[in-house]
């Protein structure tokens, strides 16, 4: 059986678990739980020199590879490139971006070390699948190299319509990049949509059922595979969570007031001071629920060192200051406003203990919160989910969550009283229904999915099978073709 490669910007190491995880390095973490691998990426230190080669851990069967950055790396591609280009432009946030030249050459570097370095790791028949927006060249570098394995590609952000992709400078060498895999996978149907509608502005041909393009002298497979969660897992986790001492004196703290919780990354993306004027506006005109409710918002600081994020966290301390100054009194804070990092198990308990989550982003992947939320639920008396129509979530979480504009401060107030005042009845019914989506789809069916889309296909392929060094040459293609690269003859 082929082996599975994983590559992706942050790696879970396994002497790091147990602590908090971003959504992308929780769901390759399950995926390659049970499956094995090698799973290579940024070993999170930055250090005076580039690696010379991966260093190599094994646990579980899993064999983590991980090198470091230099600083100039960190700062390029990663808080540079990746983050200040990138992350605002893929989450429809052009206003944000701020784009150098120097950022984008830094981004192209550490793409095609990464290349160099997989390259001394991976044999013909290892299937590779590359995580999210720092890796979207790699296949290109790596098909230059003259490597010919199946690679799939699977963007946990969301992909925005062709127009906004178009105000990222030389998107040809990024997104349009993404024309190099064999298989592109989203989050949702939107995303794969954008993305085919913009490899036609490159000359690409969608099929006519959408999955597939053909571009370059060849097709990319595209297609939608929601991350799900360890629905089962963290349903357990939850119970066992809520028996801990750390959770009853939690609950002990709340003296039987309601609790809302939101946990999100600190993050201009999540609409954090959207919700926070939402909650400004329920205490204001809802005064009968003064001293009956809490309000806990997890908030980890992420990318400290871009100026947006500084902002931002500027910006949300001085609102929940606001917001805690004008309705506080001596026995009650209406808003506990935490910057700490907590563990999974940790917020497993919050959630379970939660009457109302707030999962409110301007725009997102995915976000795995809401499903970890209903997942932690008591189906007996459960809480309710309050959940943009931004976010991936939306598209199937909708069966249950009360969906909201996170523009609409208003509606997004009396939406959080009506989960506040909801019927037991009615609640039991939503969680329910949602609970049918997350056992149906969790996070093996995502592994699942993807990897039997990426399975060789030979009869699918367009490439002829050609010798390694007819692959190795390679030549130009004009300006407007997907990778710019393929090999000579076909
Ligand atoms: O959504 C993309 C993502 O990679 C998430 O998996 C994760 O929560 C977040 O970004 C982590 O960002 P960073 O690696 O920059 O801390």
């Amino acid at each position: 059986m082929s082996r599975i490669v994983v590559v992706s910007n942050r790696v879970a190491l396994p002497q790091r678990s147990g602590g908090a995880a971003g959504g992308l390095a929780v769901a390759v973490n399950a995926a390659l739980k049970d499956r094995g691998g090698i799973w290579f990426g940024w070993s999170g230190r930055i250090a005076p020199d580039p690696s010379d080669a991966p260093q190599v851990t094994k646990h579980a069967g899993i064999t983590y590879a991980v090198v470091d950055l230099t600083n100039e790396d960190y700062q390029e591609y990663y808080n540079g490139f990746a983050n200040r280009v990138l992350w605002p432009v893929l989450h429809y946030r052009v206003d944000l971006s701020e784009f150098y030249r120097s950022d984008l050459s830094g981004y192209i570097r550490v793409n095609r070390q990464f290349a160099d370095h997989l390259e001394k790791i991976i044999r013909p028949d290892d299937i590779l699948w590359i995580h999210d927006y720092h890796m979207m060249p790699l296949a290109k570098y790596l098909r230059e190299r003259g490597h010919r394995n199946r690679i799939g590609f699977f963007l946990h952000i969301p992909m925005p319509p062709a127009d906004l992709i178009q105000a990222l400078p030389q998107h040809g060498d990024t997104v349009g990049a993404l024309a190099s895999y064999d298989l592109v996978g989203f989050q949702t149907e939107g995303d794969r949509e954008n993305f085919a509608r913009y490899l036609e502005t490159r000359g690409g041909q969608t099929t006519p059922d959408g999955t597939g393009c053909d571009i370059g002298g060849r097709r990319v497979k595209l297609g939608t595979f929601p991350v799900g969660i360890e629905t089962r897992p963290f349903a357990r986790r939850a119970r066992h969570a809520a028996r801990t001492n750390f959770i009853k004196s939690f609950h002990d703290s709340l003296s039987g007031r309601k609790l809302i919780i939101g946990v999100d990354r600190l993050d201009y993306s999540k609409g954090i001071p959207n919700r926070l004027d939402a909650y400004e506006h329920f205490l204001r005109t809802a005064p009968e629920w003064h001293d009956r409710v809490t309000y806990v918002q997890i908030t980890p600081k992420s990318r400290i060192d871009v100026p947006e994020y500084q902002e931002m966290d500027r910006y949300v301390s001085h609102k929940a200051g606001q917001i805690n100054g004008a309705y506080s009194d001596v026995s009650w804070t209406p808003l506990r406003y935490v910057n700490r990092t907590y563990s999974r198990s940790a917020l497993a308990g919050f959630y379970r203990r939660a009457n109302v989550a707030l999962v409110t982003p301007l725009r997102d992947g995915m976000n795995l919160v809401a499903k970890e939320f209903v997942a932690a639920q008591d189906p007996a008396d459960p809480g309710v989910l309050l959940l943009s129509q931004f976010a991936g979530a939306a598209s199937e979480m909708r069966t249950g969550a009360l969906i909201v504009n996170p523009h609409d401060t208003e509606g997004l107030a009396a939406n959080l009283r009506r989960a506040l005042e909801m019927p037991l009845a009615e609640r039991r019914d939503r969680h329910a229904r949602m609970m049918r989506v997350l056992e149906a789809r969790d996070i093996d069916r995502w592994a699942e999915e993807f990897l039997a889309a990426l399975a060789p296909e030979e009869e699918t392929r367009r490439e002829v099978a050609l010798p390694r060094a007819a692959v190795r040459s390679v030549v130009r293609l004009p300006v407007g073709w997907g990778s710019g690269l393929v090999p000579r003859g076909v």
